[in-house]
């Protein structure tokens, strides 16, 4: 490609780029589509000739925007799905524009010296230990599996096994706990790592969907031999946090009666209430833990796909990711490489996203937007609350509110499902739905720092329209 196209590349990508950034107030968030039509527009034989890039970036942008979830438009409130900072979106420009290779220091010094500082700002805003090792992730998932690595190689060393050398056939077992309400992706986590999902030992929850430690205790009681616990620092469903002290507390007594034991946080929701004064009560004793795994491209409203792995214990974490070979360029030890944190090898640079939203929001900023963001789920309860129409079934402590729709006929289920569908279809917002402790229920998350209360009127009016 000759030198001058690089303009008129910028100029196709950027121009809609813009257009939709300023489109977000207005335009639905969603539109249902049919496959068939997606397929129309970009599908066909593979090109036997190939077309200039200029045309291809136009097209994409031309024919992909009405099928484009507005997830930034403030008014997205399914799953856990963070906005679009202008801070984190204009850093993934430029490391796209860079294009680096960010495993090693030596092959991109910049972006690698960024994630560096962004890992020592995280702890230091999420107030963990500051000896702690971190790695920067696609999200939740690979950050649930890098730290449940770090675990399975600490709790399987200190009971005389090398599992990186010699893998799990003819191990110790290791007894995996986890509550009956944890996030699929631990499930899925322990999967990767040869582990087992059915045969982790489930804890009940209560009705919060938190474990409960009087329980957690008589299992570890019965237990003999590595041990990793797995708890959450915000529900998927009701935003609710485990109690950690009681947590950490069985967990000293378990390794006190001999066992190697770790205990994971998985945080992907709601780690970030560390970082605002009015909401660190609710992760008081997380910090006594071992490992804590978080999303950027949730709360912090990184771009998609962000995602951080922290451990206690550096040597664990290390020895579970690390890799070397001869034809690398390793630092000698006076600075960082992902290759030693990450499960990738080659990787993009992730980090410098979160490293420029922290330095944009600063600490007051990442606090003011865990707390507008919890002020403004209240504020969907009490609204939808105030209308009679429906209950709200969680304790909002944090981002989430749980949703029953009462049905005049009695059918609550069917009914959730069918406001859901309806508000899917209006456009004007998003929502999702759930099943929790057998009911169909309408989900709330409120993780874009752009949504304002104008924002939150709306959909409530919305809903109110899509149920009548
Ligand atoms: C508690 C919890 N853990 C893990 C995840 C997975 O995160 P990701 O989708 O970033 O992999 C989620 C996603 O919502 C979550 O809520």
């Amino acid at each position: 490609m000759r030198q001058s196209d690089w303009d008129k590349v910028i100029e196709a990508a950027t121009g809609p780029a813009a257009e939709y950034l300023h489109s977000l107030p207005d335009r639905p968030v969603y539109r249902p589509a049919d496959p068939r039509d997606i397929r129309a527009l970009l599908g066909g034989a593979l090109p036997a000739e190939g077309t200039d890039p200029v045309e291809v970036v136009a097209a994409l942008a031309r024919d992909l925007d009405p099928y484009v979830t507005a997830h930034a438009s403030g008014r997205y409130f399914a799953f856990v799905i963070g906005g679009l900072h202008p801070a984190a979106y204009g850093a993934e420009l430029l490391a796209t524009t860079w294009d680096q290779n960010a495993g090693l220091y030596a092959v991109a010094p910049g972006v690698a010296i960024a994630e560096e500082v962004a890992a020592d700002w995280s702890l230091e805003l999420l107030d963990l230990p500051s000896e702690a090792s971190v790695g920067f992730v696609t999200g939740g998932q690979m950050a649930n599996f890098t730290c449940l690595a770090a675990a399975r190689n600490h709790v399987l060393g200190e009971a005389g096994w090398a599992v990186e050398a010699d893998g799990l056939q003819g191990a110790p077992k290791v007894h995996v706990i986890v509550k009956t309400e944890r996030h699929t992706t631990i499930q899925r986590a322990l999967r990767y790592l040869g582990l087992g999902d059915a045969t982790a030992v489930e804890v009940p929850s209560d009705d919060q969907s938190r474990i409960e430690p009087e329980a957690l205790e008589r299992t570890l009681e019965e237990l003999e031999g590595p041990t990793i616990v797995c708890v959450e620092s915000g529900n998927v469903n009701t935003g609710s946090f485990d109690p950690f002290p009681e947590v950490a507390d069985a967990a000293d007594r378990h390794r006190r009666r001999g066992n190697p034991t770790w205990v994971h946080v998985d945080g992907a929701v709601g780690l970030w209430a560390r970082a605002s004064a009015d909401h660190q009560h609710l992760t008081e004793g997380l910090e006594r833990l071992d490992s804590w795994s978080t999303d950027a491209h949730k709360l912090l409203n990184v771009t998609y796909d962000s995602g951080i792995a922290i451990c206690k214990h550096r040597a664990a974490h290390r020895a579970a990711m690390s890799v070397h070979a001869s034809y690398l360029m390793h630092d000698p030890g006076h600075a960082r490489d992902q290759m030693d944190w990450n499960p990738e090898f080659s990787r993009r640079a992730r980090g410098l996203a979160v490293y420029a939203t922290l330095r944009s929001l600063g600490r007051a900023g990442v606090a003011e937007v865990v707390d507008r963001t919890c002020s403004l789920a209240r504020r969907f309860a009490e609204q939808l609350t105030a209308s009679g129409e429906v209950e709200v079934l969680n304790d909002v402590v944090f981002n989430q509110v749980l949703v029953r729709w009462l049905s005049p006929d009695g059918d609550h289920d069917a009914f959730n499902d069918h406001v859901i569908a309806a508000i899917q279809a209006d456009g004007t917002a998003f929502f999702s739905g759930t099943t929790w402790n057998g009911m169909r229920l309408m989900r709330i998350s409120v993780s874009d720092w752009a949504t304002d209360e104008n924002d939150v009127d709306r959909a409530v009016a919305a809903l109110l329209r899509c149920a009548a």
